[in-house]
């Protein structure tokens, strides 16, 4: 523990869209001491240089970043890394970290043949960590390492747990999830304007969050269905909304299916399923969550058709937001400490 009972805390590539999100959040958390945030491109500048939206914190002018190697013991290191840059560095940072909270996909996806697909390189660490979704299992407050889910993944997950806990879809799912600029890191290539006033395919088939959402729903919810999953590139900064559209079984009823969501979404704060869906405006949307760690969800039902939407901020609660919550969490603080509940808007 650092001075103040505060616990001394290391964001692993803190300059990232990412990492800059969590510094941000964790600047108002009580019981948080940021000692070491890494960038090698901008090692030794302040944060106030690099990231402008924290720049006029009063902290800002002081912290600074560091190069990743040189961090002392910490007792929380938070990793927002590339894909693929954590696990050589395990070795070493499970000597000097007390608690490893991974953003990346990394240590995800436990089908070794699924993993080595996706994640080459992770094998050996994935034992290790705990896949944690704050809403459906329980703080892993033993387990050191923690791998968060990925940010397409999650928004479906929450799309889909209630209908597969309680047995109420038949047949295949197709989930499509619409996703912001942001969620291609600051260094993405593509050019802004061929970004601005467009709509496109990101990845028709084959993308990595497609596993990772058979399996959550295997985890959490005991059973998967057969998924067509589909993710398309939207003109906007941040935000994600997913759509998932399949087939109610035989005699489920829209109250069934409310009931589902009602009950799985009870006690979830950051999680709220909208029942009252008499316009378009009731239902999940980008402006009712970004800024905020809250992911709205809402299924619509006709005959035995059911179309569920989720609607998350992927740099909150698809990343920075959804990691201080699994902090809280096991950690032992009240779970919303530094979260935002309200969204940004207009
Ligand atoms: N963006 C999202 O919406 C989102 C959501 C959920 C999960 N994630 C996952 O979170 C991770 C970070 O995403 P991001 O969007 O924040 O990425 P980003 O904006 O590209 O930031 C990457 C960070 O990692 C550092 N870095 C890059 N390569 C490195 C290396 N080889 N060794 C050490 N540090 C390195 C960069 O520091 P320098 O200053 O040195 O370049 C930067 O601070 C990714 O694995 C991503 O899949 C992202």
């Amino acid at each position: 523990m650092a001075d103040n009972d505060r616990v001394r805390v290391a964001v692993l590539g803190a300059s990232g869209y990412t990492g800059g999100e969590l510094i941000r959040l964790l600047l108002g958390h009580p019981n948080v001491e940021l000692t070491h945030l890494s960038s090698e491109r901008h090692s030794g500048e302040t944060i106030a240089s690099v990231l402008p939206g924290i720049r006029n914190h009063p902290a800002a002018a002081k912290l600074r970043f560091a190069p990743l190697e040189s961090y002392d013991e910490v007792d929380v290191a938070f990793a927002c890394l590339p894909t693929g840059a954590l696990p050589p560095l395990m070795p070493k940072l499970s000597e000097r970290a007390g608690r490893v909270i991974n953003l990346a996909g990394d240590f995800r996806l436990t089908d070794s043949e699924e993993a080595t697909r996706h994640y080459p390189g992770s094998a050996e660490w994935t034992d290790a960590f705990s896949y944690f979704v704050p809403e459906f299992s329980p703080p892993p407050g033993d387990s050191r390492f923690l791998n968060l889910p990925g940010c397409m993944a999650v928004a479906s997950l929450y799309a889909l747990q209630p209908l597969m806990a309680a047995d109420l879809a038949d047949g295949d799912v197709v989930v499509e999830a619409k996703t912001g600029a942001s969620g291609g890191g600051n260094k993405s290539t593509e050019p802004p304007a061929e970004r601005i006033g467009n709509f496109r395919v990101h990845k028709p088939y084959g993308h990595r969050h497609a596993p990772e959402i058979s399996q959550a729903l295997r985890t959490f919810a005991g059973r998967a269905p057969r998924l067509r999953f589909s993710t398309f590139s939207l003109d906007v900064s941040r935000g994600i909304l997913v759509s998932a559209y399949g087939l109610l079984r035989p005699d489920v009823t829209r109250l069934d299916v409310k009931r589902a969501y009602g009950v799985a979404y009870a006690h979830t704060p950051f999680v709220k399923a909208r029942s009252q869906l008499k316009t378009p405006a009731d239902f999940p949307m980008l402006k009712s969550v970004i800024g905020s760690n809250m992911a709205e969800v809402a299924v619509a039902v006709r005959g035995d058709q059911y179309v569920a939407v989720t609607a998350i901020d992927n740099l909150i609660k698809g990343a920075a937001g959804q990691a201080v919550q699994a902090f809280n969490l096991v950690q032992g603080y009240e779970q919303s400490t530094a979260l935002p509940f309200t969204a940004v808007t207009p």
